[in-house]
């Protein structure tokens, strides 16, 4: 539709119709079965508005939203089309591995293509809208949400942000791309403590620095739509937050899209204590710049009463109204309000060979091995007898709390696959021990009952420990999968204990003291502490959870058709007493390594070394590789020069594989306190067993830019270290000066 038509249509409406395109529902209102939580009837709100809502959460399926869409405009008086928005964060029906194991790849390119794929699935279901990319900085493994972020580092999630943007948006086509949003504005993933909803309270340099960016790549690369997190920035709600969002990130960063709330965040700024009812909650965000009331009936009933008492201007509702209506019109639903929804296409493409292909690959490069000792990994596919045994071992379970659209019957499980690939008789399967002892805290969410899993009888536990023993005493290596439940991370998952389940850390030791070596398969949403079990595992694997196919990547790794090339993107700390932990910290004036001061005077415990169990960036391959001779190209440069700086690195081992070579900086001497170290850049390579490559990388001002102690952002002179690496931790080092 042309500008001017909209402006006509908007000048159409009337105020009751404007304030209803702000209402976001839920699809129980339209008889389909939504995942929405929660009795959305007792919303208060009237018939009028439901049948004028401008947009509907988390209901999917051709048919499914025709049905609704085809009714609604039947209804209709302006017969503008409702939005459909959903939950497709890493894979629509075909599951990719958790966002913490795409940022594990350390290969945008690759996560690019896993969400265009997505966004093509997505579309044939009619989708309109998804609610990613999360690109929440995380930094405290006990929150449930880190499974959802690609992690610790500012500079890495940006690469990600504009990935996962560019890969589900494209061209916004019908039928490619769909809108993205971008959440969850802003910092949610400082929750105090990892505590879920928890305060977020840091310094504006903190929040801009380090925080802000992975949002504002989101911004620049296009995204359609940003979400307002539940936490509070400088102690006011995001989504009453006008600093936030109209200072920083209209005026700032220039975006004019649509600014949706987070699930009832409007209505819970009563709770907060900044607004005293839903009159002012409402008040608050219109004046925010909030343009839709996800799920909560302040802006339904409250608007209306603000306009005609004075208390805020119909412009407001206005400019609003019109950012949705555009955003209806660049996806073309005024010429198609299906938007090329097909039930022939989802079958066409939901989880086809293609994107099941892709997501092998990306669960492939996705997988972290952690250690490897005696080079037991890889796995021979003749003459070893293996027992493959946990809770994993043979579980669909392998796509995470947010996969809202996936179906565990698609996943291929671990033993399918490896059975696949070995001879009858090699492989012996024992689930060996329940998931979980205790099942309450799942609280009754809808998709835990639905996951039928409850702990085993005392009988049952003994009978599948006895098999498993059975297994593990005539096998030659053992094969164990471990892990979280599935719904102890995502939403509402956040722990004080992040190490694996009791039930099955007794399972672990009982096991290992049979004696032969132990292959350790990890599941999970955030870095666990591992500290025990890797001191006995012969190996262990990171495997987050890796999706459809994630027991064929396994399989590919496990017998080294894939060598492994995933690289941390979080700590993993020893205990949870040192979170929150990461490897970009500033230097403090009492630093271990070359302090003043000595023993306990310095900054660090009393009763565990600073160091993570696993640094950022770390991750093994089947492949040695070995960094030499780093040369920095000019001992100085100016604002306007650049220098590079280059390494050798060549693969000392016999297979060919993956590198991921990290650059970092350090700025010495800051008019502000500096990190010890910052990712700035990494090339992931592919080395020929025995092949040399020389990687360079190109250094600028930009690099070194900085909110200074005025705030301005720029680069100051002085004496910087550059480290060039396999992880943060083993670099080579050289220095220049910026002057
Ligand atoms: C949830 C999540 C958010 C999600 C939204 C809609 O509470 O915080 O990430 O997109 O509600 O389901």
């Amino acid at each position: 539709m042309k500008e001017s038509q909209l402006k006509e249509l908007l000048e159409s409406l009337t105020l009751e119709e404007k304030i209803c395109q702000l209402v976001q529902l839920s699809g129980d209102f339209y008889a389909a079965d939504a995942m929405a939580v929660g009795p959305q009837q007792k919303l208060g709100i009237s018939e009028k508005v439901v049948d004028n809502a401008g947009s509907i959460l988390n209901v999917l399926g051709a048919d499914k939203i025709r049905r609704i869409q085809s009714e609604y405009l039947e209804k209709s008086r302006h017969k503008i089309p409702l939005l459909f928005m959903s939950d497709i964060i890493y894979g629509y029906r075909t599951i990719y591995p958790i966002p913490l194991g795409l940022g594990a790849t350390w290969n945008p390119e690759l996560v690019k293509e896993c969400s265009r794929l997505t966004a093509k699935e997505a579309c044939a279901a009619g989708a309109h809208v998804t609610f990613a990319p999360m690109v929440d900085l995380v930094r405290d493994a006990r929150w449930g949400r880190c499974m959802e972020s690609t992690g610790e580092d500012t500079y890495l999630n940006c690469q990600f942000a504009k990935a996962m943007v560019e890969g589900l948006q494209g061209e916004l086509k019908p039928g490619e791309g769909i809108a993205s949003c971008v959440k969850h504005f802003a910092a949610y993933g400082g929750a105090e403590a990892g505590r879920e909803y928890n305060t977020v309270d840091m310094s504006e340099r903190r929040l801009r620095e380090e925080y802000l960016p992975s949002y504002r790549a989101a911004v620049d690369a296009g995204c359609e739509m940003v979400m307002t997190s539940f936490n509070t920035v400088d102690e006011i709600p995001a989504t009453g937050n006008r600093w936030l969002m109209d200072q920083v990130l209209r005026k700032e960063w220039g975006f004019d899209g649509v600014i949706i709330t987070d699930y009832a965040a409007i209505q819970e700024m009563t709770a907060h204590g900044v607004a005293a009812d839903d009159r002012e909650a409402a008040r608050l965000a219109i004046e925010a710049g909030v343009d839709i009331d996800m799920k909560t009936p302040c802006y339904a009933n409250q608007l209306k009463p603000l306009i005609e008492d004075g208390e805020i201007s119909e412009e407001l509702v206005d400019k609003a109204v019109w950012r949705i209506l555009k955003l209806k019109n660049k996806l073309g639903l005024f010429e198609d309000p299906y938007r090329a929804a097909s039930a022939e296409r989802e079958k066409e493409l939901l989880v086809c060979d293609r994107h099941r292909a892709q997501a092998r690959k990306a669960a492939g490069e996705a997988l972290v091995l952690l250690k490897n000792e005696n080079h037991i990994l890889p796995l021979k596919k003749k003459g070893q007898k293996i027992a493959l045994v946990g809770p994993y071992s043979d579980s669909s379970n392998l796509i995470g709390l947010w996969a809202v659209h996936g179906k565990t019957e698609d996943v291929v499980t671990i033993k399918a696959a490896m059975e696949e690939v070995l001879e009858p008789g090699t492989l012996s399967c024992a689930q060996g021990c329940g998931m979980l002892e205790d099942y309450a805290f799942l609280g009754g969410f809808a998709r835990a009952e639905k996951s039928g899993e409850k702990p085993l009888s005392k009988e049952q536990a003994e009978a599948e420990l006895a098999k498993a023993l059975e297994a593990v005493r005539n096998a030659d290596v053992v094969v164990m999968t471990l892990g979280e439940h599935m719904m102890q991370s995502g939403e509402g998952g956040s722990r004080t204990d992040i190490r694996l389940p009791e039930i099955q850390r007794r399972f672990f030791d009982r096991i290992t003291a049979e004696g032969k070596p132990v292959v350790l398969i990890v599941f999970n949403g955030r870095p666990l502490v591992l500290t025990e079990e890797s001191q006995k595992a012969a190996a262990v694997l990171e495997a987050w959870y890796p999706g459809t196919e994630g027991g064929h990547a396994i399989a590919d790794v496990l017998f080294g058709e894939v060598n492994p090339s995933g690289r941390l993107t979080m700590s993993f700390p020893r205990t949870v007493g040192q979170a929150p932990l990461y490897y970009n910290g500033f230097n403090t004036g009492r630093p271990v390594k070359t302090s003043i001061h000595s023993g306990r005077f310095m900054s660090k415990y009393l009763d565990c070394p600073n160091d993570p169990l696993y640094s950022f960036g770390y991750g093994l391959s089947y492949h040695e590789t070995a960094y030499s001779d780093l040369t920095v190209s000019a001992a100085s440069f100016t604002s306007g020069e650049k220098l590079t700086v280059s390494v050798n690195v060549k693969n000392t081992g016999v297979v060919a594989g993956l590198e991921t070579v990290q650059l970092y900086l350090r700025d010495l001497v800051g008019s502000v306190v500096r990190p010890v170290k910052e990712l700035k850049g990494f090339q992931k390579i592919w080395l020929e067993a025995g092949e040399k490559k020389t990687v360079s990388f190109t250094i600028g001002e930009e690099l070194l830019k900085f909110h200074t102690k005025d705030m301005s952002f720029c680069a100051e002179p002085g004496k910087f270290q550059v480290f060039v690496g396999k992880n943060a931790e083993d670099v080579l080092e050289g220095e220049f000066e910026f002057q």
